[in-house]
C-alpha cells in the first residue's frame, strides 16, 4: 500500500465540523438536539446580495476571473478595509480568495520555511485552522496563551517572553474565536511597542469578525504608525453580511498581494465569479440588513450571558465581540463528577440533547485556566432559553445523583 505523507497526518481539523457531525447522526435517530456548535449566522443573505448574484449569473458572468479577484470587488474591499481601519489601502494591494480561511495557509506559506526551524506564533485558545496549518507547513507552533482574568485577551509580557530571532509570523485574531475577546487599543499599543523591536516579524490580523464588536469599536494593529507595511489584514463576507457558504474573503498587503495571488492561480484559480459580484453588493449596498444581525446578536449576547451565570457551577464573561460565549465550567464538572470539559460534553449532548464545543478543540488547555466550552449563540432566542434550562437542569439532576 503506498504511505501517505507526514505533512497529511499532521494536517489538524476544525471539530466543529466532527461534533456536527455526531449531532447531526444522533437527530437522524431523532434524539432531540439544540445546538450551539456551528459558528456561523443563523440569517439568510441580504436580499440585494442574493440579487446581485442573480443578476451576475443572468449577465453571463460565469467564467474564471483574475486569480486576485474582479477590479471592482478588489477596489471595494480596499475602500472597506482601509475606511475602518483609517488606512489608505490600494485595490492592486488586495487579495479575493475563497473565504477568509485560505489566507490563513498562503500567510504561513508566504513567510516561513518547511522544516527550518521558522516559528509562528498564535492565540491559545484559538481558531484550530492556525495550529494545524503551521504544522502542515512545516512551521513551528508557539501558541500563546489567552488569559480569562484579562478578558481574554493575552499578556503582552507572555508574547514578548515568546519572540525569538526564529519567529517570522505573529496571528492575532480580534474579535475572537472561540472566546469572543477582544484586543483593546491599550492591549494593541503594547503589541506594537513589542514588535517595535522584533521587525522581521510579519503579523497575521485575522480580522473577519471586524463587524461583530459591542465592547467598543474595532480597532486593528494595522492601523499603527508603520505597522500595515508588515501586517496581512484578513477581512470577509462570511460573518458581516451572512455569507459563510459564498465563499469571499479578503486580505491586504503591499508586498504579499502578488505571492497570495499566485498562491491562488496554484490552488483555486479564483473565487467563485458570482460571489465576487454579490460580495461587491454586500459592501456597497445598504447596511440595514448587517446592522440588524449585529443588533440581535448583542441581544443574544446578553441573554446567553445572563442565562449561563445562573447555572450552577457555571460563571461567563461577557464576550466583547464575534458571536461565542466561553463559559467557565470547572465547578459544574467537579459538581457533577466529570474528569473535564471534554466530558461534560459529551454527557450533555448525550444526557441533555445540548450540542457545544469543549475547549480542547481550540488547542491544548491552557494551564490553570480551568475548564471552558464554547457556544455559538448564533441561535434563536427560543433555542437559548431552552439550551441553558437543559444545561442548568442537567447540572441540578447530577450533582443530586453525584452526591
Ligand atoms: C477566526 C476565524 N478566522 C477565519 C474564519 C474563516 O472564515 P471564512 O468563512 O471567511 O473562510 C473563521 C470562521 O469560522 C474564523 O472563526
Amino acid at each position: 500500500m503506498p504511505q501517505i505523507s507526514r505533512r497529511t497526518a499532521e494536517l489538524g481539523t476544525e471539530n466543529a465540523f466532527v461534533v456536527l457531525a455526531e449531532v447531526n447522526e444522533l437527530v437522524r435517530r431523532g434524539k432531540d438536539v439544540i445546538s450551539f456548535c456551528i459558528g456561523q449566522p443563523d440569517f439568510a443573505t441580504p436580499v440585494n446580495v442574493q440579487d446581485a448574484a442573480v443578476k451576475a449569473i443572468r449577465a453571463g458572468r460565469h467564467g474564471y476571473t483574475p486569480s486576485a479577484g474582479i477590479d471592482e470587488l478588489r477596489a471595494a474591499a480596499a475602500r472597506y478595509m482601509g475606511t475602518m481601519r483609517g488606512l489608505d489601502i490600494r485595490p492592486e494591494h488586495v487579495v479575493v480568495g475563497a473565504g477568509a480561511k485560505p489566507f490563513i495557509g498562503y500567510a504561513i506559506l508566504a513567510t516561513t520555511d518547511y522544516g527550518a526551524g521558522d516559528e509562528v506564533i498564535y492565540p491559545n485558545p484559538g481558531f484550530p485552522i492556525y495550529e494545524s496549518q503551521i504544522r502542515a507547513c512545516g512551521a513551528m507552533p508557539v501558541p500563546l496563551h489567552l488569559r480569562e482574568a484579562r478578558d481574554f485577551a493575552f499578556d503582552p509580557a507572555e508574547l514578548e517572553a515568546r519572540l525569538s530571532p526564529r519567529t517570522k509570523l505573529l496571528i492575532l485574531n480580534s474579535p475572537h474565536n472561540p472566546t469572543g475577546g477582544m484586543l483593546s487599543r491599550r492591549d494593541l499599543e503594547d503589541i506594537v511597542a513589542i514588535l517595535r523591536r522584533h521587525p522581521d516579524v510579519w503579523v497575521y490580523a485575522d480580522e473577519i469578525y471586524s463587524r461583530l464588536c459591542y465592547a467598543g469599536e474595532f480597532a486593528s494593529i494595522a492601523s499603527a504608525p508603520g505597522m500595515y507595511e508588515r501586517t496581512i489584514v484578513s477581512d470577509g463576507t462570511s460573518k458581516t453580511w451572512a455569507m459563510t457558504g459564498w465563499r469571499i474573503g479578503f486580505t491586504a498587503n503591499a508586498a504579499l498581494a502578488p505571492i497570495f495571488t499566485r498562491w491562488i492561480t496554484n490552488t483555486e484559480s479564483c473565487a467563485s465569479q458570482i460571489s465576487q459580484w454579490a460580495a461587491v453588493a454586500a459592501i456597497e449596498g445598504p447596511q440595514a440588513d448587517a446592522e440588524a444581525m449585529r443588533a440581535s446578536f448583542l441581544e443574544r449576547r446578553d441573554l446567553i450571558v445572563r442565562l449561563l451565570n445562573e447555572v450552577p457551577g457555571v460563571s461567563c464573561r461577557t464576550p466583547g465581540g464575534a458571536f461565542y460565549a466561553w463559559p467557565n465550567v470547572t465547578e459544574a464538572c467537579r459538581m457533577i463528577g466529570a474528569a473535564d470539559s471534554e466530558e461534560f460534553r459529551k454527557r450533555l449532548l448525550a444526557e441533555a440533547g445540548v450540542a457545544v464545543l469543549a475547549d480542547i478543540h481550540f488547542g491544548a488547555r491552557v494551564p490553570d485556566e480551568g475548564q471552558h466550552i464554547r457556544f455559538s449563540y448564533a441561535a434563536s432566542k427560543q433555542a437559548i432559553e431552552a439550551g441553558v434550562a437543559r444545561i442548568a437542569d442537567f447540572v441540578r439532576r447530577n450533582t443530586r445523583a453525584a452526591a
